[in-house]
């Protein structure tokens, strides 16, 4: 997955556009007066499904996430793209690890560092005079000697070069502690220790190899968790903590209990329930949950009911009818669907009173043994919220929870979970049980009449669009690198026609570029790599290309023709979205009127391009 992807998963574009424009709910979309220019009628829209924004106004443009923010702050991609990593809390890495023998002989080195220092802090836990302040903490918080020895836990000095000195000693080269991240590089050079008087957790990977460490500070001082950055062997969208530990529990109880922190996980081993893990505090990975469906398939996730994450529960009951692959279920859960989560068999434990796992596991391993008892699949424990904050004496209220549940339940594919649950929603909300079903029928066939304008089809065109338009403007970005004399062609394209930002920003950076050749430079370093990537798809273009120009111009243009056509599709869909929603809310006419003029032009936009095409295939053919 690239950058850009990774982040666009985690982010929803209606919570981006929202901090900057008052948002109203359209049916399946969002709209509002555009921001990019004066107007009275709102013709700029969010469409959550897609992920995307549009102004079918003056502007005539609209693009992602990135495109938005570039516009709306005035920055650069590149600048965008580390403003949204930042609150996507996704981390830039600059290279790909090739994996060499060579490589995997230095990877062991590193692993062994990691594994020195982590013998060094725990042994300044147990023994050092400075660390009384950390060992009366850990004992505040009532952590075991033999938890402490088990996952050696341990402290780090508060020192500047405690670490570094030692490791040194030991063999172990500046450049090396530096790629692990035990040392932060100052900017003046020089190295200084990045974890100072902390309590430390070293993390380690399934095979129990450190791959990083969390340090906690011991009083209010923030950070309260530092955690190593993400290098060659700390990626966090695969870490689980306390997993080597863990292990043989998991696979012995058949079930695997995950909590969002260090400490809960600690007390959850300390008191007997070993099959616990913890998530590193982020979005529960694809990555993680596949490491541990190898161990079962029974996930039990402890949710602290009160947080952030039902807020963005019920945000995706809305559109998880549409089984887009970004929608999250919950917030820290990565996988999407509905039918994907059954599928996984997610339980859920609730946690209410904003306690963690933590405090109630010490306070009685009895209560906590009860609370994983009563774990449920994640549908009922959402049903359940869902029913608690309406008014069951409001039919609307009652209305408005029905029409949200359905799509997920018309997506239940095993007929006899789907009658369970139609029955559940009916009784719990005192309705006859016929009327559920019949309205489920009535989801059913209305999604099956308006096909491809209406729900899942749709999102079913864009996302088998996504890879094909990427490939197309690579394709392309590759020619134009390779051949300078593409240019002027080139100079021409719209980058509206670009879906994907990364690429669309490389193309423009090489039109505003006069002289091609010392566009490189320009780059942002975050997307150095792919433009590297680029240029060797350029080398490798077939030689008939290399040969005539005339060749190389077709195969251009055919780029663009393809792209062009995905564009005004893309557009066509899109309105008639609007189109079907504003004419069942009865919207003004005259902005009806504007639209479906929109809609002529572009059809015939569309048949031009077919039209081109087939010329252009006829030439190339020699018809
Ligand atoms: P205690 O306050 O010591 O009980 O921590 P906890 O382990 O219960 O953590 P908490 O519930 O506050 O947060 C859950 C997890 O999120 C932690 O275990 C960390 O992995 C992560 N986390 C919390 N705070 C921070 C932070 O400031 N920085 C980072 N990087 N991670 C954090
Ligand atoms: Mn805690």
């Amino acid at each position: 997955m690239s950058t850009t992807d990774d982040i666009k998963q985690r982010l929803d574009i209606v919570d981006v556009v929202s901090q900057y424009v008052k948002l109203t709910k359209s049916g399946r979309s969002y709209k509002a007066a555009c921001p990019f220019h004066i107007e009275k009628t709102a013709s700029f829209f969010v469409f959550p499904e897609k992920q995307s924004w549009h102004c079918f106004g003056a502007c005539a443009t609209g693009g992602d996430i990135f495109t938005f923010v570039m516009k709306k702050e005035g920055i650069d991609f590149g600048q965008a793209l580390r403003l949204l990593a930042e609150r996507a809390n996704v981390t830039l890495t600059y290279k790909t690890a090739q994996v060499t023998a060579e490589d995997t002989a230095r990877q062991d080195h590193l692993f062994k560092l990691n594994e020195v220092a982590a013998e060094y802090y725990h042994y300044l836990l147990l023994h050092d005079e400075e660390a009384g302040a950390a060992r009366k903490y850990a004992e505040g918080r009532g952590l075991s000697p033999a938890v402490i020895d088990s996952f050696q836990l341990g402290f780090s000095p508060g020192k500047w070069d405690g670490l570094l000195t030692y490791v040194a000693k030991a063999g172990y080269r500046d450049d090396e502690m530096l790629a692990v991240g035990l040392t932060v590089q100052r900017e003046t050079g020089g190295f200084y220790d990045r974890f100072r008087n902390r309590l430390m957790f070293p993390i380690r990977d399934a095979k129990g190899r450190v791959v990083g460490f969390g340090g906690r500070a011991l009083d209010d001082s923030i950070p309260k968790y530092l955690n190593s950055p993400q290098s060659l062997l700390f990626d966090k969208s695969s870490i689980i903590y306390g997993i080597e530990r863990a292990r043989g529990a998991i696979r012995q109880n058949d079930c695997v209990v995950i909590t969002e922190g260090y400490m809960d996980t600690l007390a959850a081993h300390q008191f007997g329930f070993e099959n616990t893990v913890a998530s590193m505090g982020t979005a529960l990975t694809e990555k993680q949950i596949s490491i541990l469906r190898k161990l079962t398939r029974n996930i039990i996730v402890a949710l602290d009911a009160d947080a952030a994450g039902l807020e963005a529960t019920t945000r995706s009951i809305t559109t998880i009818d549409q089984q887009i692959p970004k929608e999250h279920w919950l917030a820290w859960i990565e996988p999407k669907t509905y039918s994907e989560l059954v599928k996984y068999e997610i339980q859920v434990v609730e946690i209410v009173g904003g306690k963690d796992p933590d405090e109630i596991i010490r306070n009685s391993p009895e209560k906590w043994a009860a609370l994983l008892k009563e774990s449920q699949p994640i549908i009922d424990f959402t049903l359940k919220k869902e029913i608690a904050n309406i008014n069951k004496d409001s039919s609307k209220d009652k209305s408005a929870l029905v029409s949200k549940f359905l799509p997920i339940l018309s997506h239940i594919d095993d007929s006899v979970r789907r009658a369970h649950y139609v029955e559940k929603l009916s009784r719990l909300l005192g309705l006859d049980e016929r009327f559920v079903r019949d309205a489920l029928f009535e989801l059913q066939a209305r999604e099956k009449k308006y096909g491809a304008a209406s729900g899942s089809k749709v999102i079913k065109n864009y996302a088998n669009r996504a890879p094909s338009s990427r490939h197309i403007e690579e394709y392309l970005l590759a020619l134009l690198l390779q051949f300078s004399d593409l240019r002027e062609e080139g100079i021409k394209i719209s980058a509206d026609y670009f879906e994907h930002p990364e690429n669309k920003d490389i193309l423009l950076k090489w039109q505003g570029n006069a002289g091609a050749d010392s566009f490189g430079a320009d780059i942002d370093p975050a997307l150095k790599e792919f433009y590297d990537h680029l240029i060797s798809l350029g080398g490798q273009l077939p030689p008939s290309l290399h040969q005539s120009k005339r060749e190389r111009e077709y195969a251009l243009n055919d780029c663009i023709n393809r792209l062009l056509e995905g564009h005004i599709k893309n557009l066509e869909i899109k309105k008639k979205l609007i189109l079907s929603e504003e004419k069942d809310r009865g919207d003004t006419e005259s902005q009806l009127a504007k639209l479906i003029e929109h809609g002529i032009l572009e059809s015939q936009q569309l048949h031009d391009v077919f039209k081109k095409r087939g010329r252009l295939f006829s030439r190339i053919k020699g018809v």
